[in-house]
């Protein structure tokens, strides 16, 4: 079996199963034309670090009808978008969004960069949002890696070496699965994480990647993630 055969498996399930959400572009659909395409992106993003897809929704409607492009954030009051920003917490998120905007503005004419590098250069973006916004965002061919997709690569190759250090065997792992679509393949891995592989008893009758799933196949899904020893 080829490692590629399961990301078909699981693009094909994503095109039947994706969750529409007003951030995402439908599975298998080119990015929307729009300029501001990666803002919405990236606002989705910081939004969702600490805080549920349900709770994210009215939140992102309200600030993309009141801001409704990077040069209108970096422009606000401070005061204004933290009072936009209460109840969804982790107000330091809401101070690096305004920093962030303001450095779009500042320092790339207005324009989110699409390199992971430059975008890591950012306020309030590491390693997850600068994959994130290059592959939703532009569609680069960027590796998303969160806590998600790490316990979904974990079972599918039954990696074993605990977190933290099972990061670079997952990196690598990933790096010879995300196809072209990566973009895609990040949310699928998402949406399978969230419906099917959660963390514990995950249905893995229901799942598209079941016929490569090496923790599946040995009967011990909920021992992946390893975490660290104590
Ligand atoms: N969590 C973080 N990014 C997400 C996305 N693009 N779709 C669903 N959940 C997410
Ligand atoms: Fe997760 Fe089970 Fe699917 Fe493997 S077969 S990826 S453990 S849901």
């Amino acid at each position: 079996r080829r490692v590629t055969d399961s990301a078909t498996r699981l693009l094909n399930w994503y095109a039947g199963h994706a969750r529409t959400l007003p951030w995402r572009s439908p599975p298998g659909a080119p990015l929307p034309a729009d300029p501001d395409w990666p803002y919405r992106v990236w606002l989705s993003e910081i939004m969702l670090q600490q805080t549920t897809v349900a709770a994210v929704q009215p939140y992102f409607t309200a600030f993309t009808a009141r801001w409704p492009d990077v040069a209108a954030l970096a422009a606000a009051d401070d005061a204004d978008v933290m009072q936009a920003w209460a109840g969804l917490g982790y107000y330091a998120r809401a101070r690096n969004l305004l920093a962030c905007a303001r450095a779009v503005v500042r320092d790339h004419g207005g324009r989110f960069p699409g390199d992971e590098a430059v975008l890591r250069s950012l306020p309030g973006i590491g390693d997850y949002t600068a994959a994130a916004v290059a592959a939703f965002g532009f569609g680069r061919h960027a590796i998303v890696i969160d806590g998600n997709v790490e316990r979904v690569t974990t079972r599918l190759f039954a990696i074993a070496t605990p977190l933290p250090a099972a990061r670079a065997v997952i990196r690598s792992r990933l790096a010879a699965l995300v196809p072209a679509a990566a973009g895609d393949f990040a949310q699928a891995m998402m949406d399978l994480a969230g419906r099917i592989c959660t963390p514990r008893a995950p249905r893995c009758e229901a799942c598209p990647l079941r016929p490569d799933c090496a923790a599946a196949a040995a009967g011990n899904p909920e021992e992946y993630p390893v975490k660290p020893p104590r």
